[in-house]
């Protein structure tokens, strides 16, 4: 029943690919009726019919309405993209999550190194490690007993180990490396990582500040190496299907974005302890937390920031500690920033004496090293204007909200609901809803896993690397660092081309 033809290379990037198999915002009209569905995976358009079709890379997949042949049934095949004014009908079937990325075991093992085996690092290690054909041949942390941990739980006997990174970094037998390291450490262990020619997948922020992410990128460029980073929002469902819903054009030209995260008061008070505290390691919380926020509103509207304004302090926690530390606190009990060993993965020796490396420090101090509130206000390069706000005060749950308001459209979505609303502002249109309904994604929101497998796919050459772009790697990180300038000097940053790029390397990879 299938049928392919060529298409013109300037719809290439209107295609559905392996990493984006729902991104399409092409139409296929058979004697000016759509055909569909769209999307649809190639075996069943050969299977089945019906007018389902693909339009996959640089090619169209298709089916006639009723199975008859297109060279010869007299009818006219034609090409278009997506109407403003699709039907709400339309509009979702158009629209589903990008969750078909696949992976299936290369013809030989990847071997890759994980360095960081904190909580960032078993979240990912659990994927790689379930990763058909994919080796976990290094496994890195400062902390030997985290090391065994991991070495026991996802039953990696064989893998080498150590304390020191740069002994996995030269072996010649890592193909790929992910950099689950704390912040301040990303722009050590990612040059030596591209200088030793491996592919890297790169926690975000890409690092503490533009000139470290700057020197990243140079080193990446340089390598000719994949690299992807820990921006795994873009990556879930909810993000691309947003994504989408823009692209198709549904909102018009978009006025206005807002974005928030709300933390719940055991989360926010996680980033007062440990090596978080310390802006100096983290960047700061608006950069090492909200930069995941920053470069959703670059990523989702193809922009970057113009003009960034920031206010931001600690309200809440700026107070007189009661004890140093929770576990020696008489106030413990009803303190509801008391520490829960929730939000870090610990040793059992870390369990026993939480103290000991400041996970149960008391977040309540007079210095500020953090914020717990922080406001932005920015204008993008292509004219939308928008706010942020971080807090970690309220109710219990964690919650990132976004708004987008266009001419034609306003969309309202919260992450943690898998749940967006479009309104139109043509009174006769239906609204669309769109929802995740209930399905489990796994972290993130499918984010992890999406993100994960793009970058396992880039590194056996099936797919290129998922980032190609400078500004695309740098984005989030020169608009936070923005942000927290404008919050600590109390001045609006103006940000220029020179800010998205690097000196002597050209612009795509
Ligand atoms: N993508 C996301 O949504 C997301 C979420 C959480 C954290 N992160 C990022 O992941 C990274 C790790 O964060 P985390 O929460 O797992 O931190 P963590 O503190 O839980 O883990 C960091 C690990 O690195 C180890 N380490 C520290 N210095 C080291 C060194 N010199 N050599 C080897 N090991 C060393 C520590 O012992 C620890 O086990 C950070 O960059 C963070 O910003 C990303």
């Amino acid at each position: 029943m299938a049928w392919v033809a060529d298409l013109p290379a300037a719809l290439w990037d209107d295609t559905d690919n392996n990493e984006l198999p729902h991104r399409s915002s092409l139409r296929l009209l058979e004697n000016d009726t759509e055909l569909g569905p769209g999307h649809a995976v190639h075996a069943t358009i050969q299977a089945s019919g019906d007018g389902r079709y693909s339009f996959w890379m640089n090619v169209v997949y298709f089916s006639s309405s009723d199975g008859s042949d297109p060279n010869t049934n007299g009818r006219t095949y034609a090409v278009e993209r997506a109407p403003e004014h699709l039907d709400s009908k339309s509009v979702l079937r158009a629209i589903k999550p990008a969750d078909g990325i696949q992976w299936s075991a290369p013809d030989r093992p990847l071997r890759c190194a994980l360095l960081g085996l904190g909580n960032r690092g078993r979240a990912l290690a659990r994927i790689v490690a379930g990763s058909a054909g994919v080796e976990i041949a290094w496994l890195v942390d400062a902390a030997p007993a985290r090391v065994a941990q991991v070495q026991a739980e996802f039953d990696l006997p064989d893998a080498r180990s150590g304390t020191d990174f740069s002994a996995a970094l030269e072996d010649p037998a890592v193909d790929a490396v992910f950099i689950l390291l704390p912040d301040h450490l990303h722009r050590v262990a990612a040059e030596q990582a591209f200088r030793a020619g491996k592919h890297v997948f790169l926690e975000k922020p890409i690092a503490t500040t533009a000139d470290d992410g700057k020197a990243i990128v140079a080193a990446w460029m340089a390598s000719g190496s994949v690299l992807q980073l820990g921006f795994v929002l873009r990556w879930a469902p909810f993000y691309q299907a947003i994504r989408n819903v823009i692209r198709q054009g549904q909102l018009g030209p978009i006025r206005v974005i807002s974005l928030s995260e709300q933390l719940s008061v055991v989360h926010g008070a996680s980033f007062l302890r440990r090596w978080h505290a310390d802006a100096g390691q983290s960047g700061g919380l608006i950069v090492h937390k909200s930069c995941h926020d920053l470069d959703l509103a670059c990523w989702l509207l193809e922009s970057r920031p113009r003009i960034v304004g920031s206010l931001g302090g600690s309200s809440t926690f700026h107070k007189p500690a009661p004890a140093p530390f929770c576990s020696q606190c008489a106030v413990r009990a009803t303190c509801p920033y008391a520490d829960t060993g929730l939000h870090e993965h610990r040793t059992e020796a870390e369990r026993a004496d939480p103290t000991a490396h400041g996970l149960d420090r008391c977040v309540f101090r007079l210095d500020d090293p953090i914020v717990d509130n922080q406001v932005v206000s920015f204008e993008l390069e292509n004219g939308t204007r928008g706010t942020y706000y971080l807090a970690m005060q309220g109710p219990v749950r964690s919650e990132r909200r976004i708004t987008l308001i266009g001419d034609a459209a306003r969309l309202d979505g919260i992450f943690e609901d898998g749940r967006f609303t479009v309104a139109y502002t043509d009174p006769g249109r239906e609204p669309l809803v769109w929802t995740t309904k209930g399905r489990k994604l796994g972290g993130h929101g499918g984010g992890d896993l999406s993100s994960v497998t793009s970058f396992l796919n880039a590194c056996v050459g099936r797919a290129p690397s998922p980032i190609r772009k400078v500004e695309d790697a740098l984005a989030g990180l020169v608009f936070a660092a923005a942000a927290e300038r404008s919050r600590t000097s109390h001045q609006m940053v103006t940000l220029q081309d020179k800010d998205f790029q690097v000196d002597g390397a050209p612009t795509t990879a």
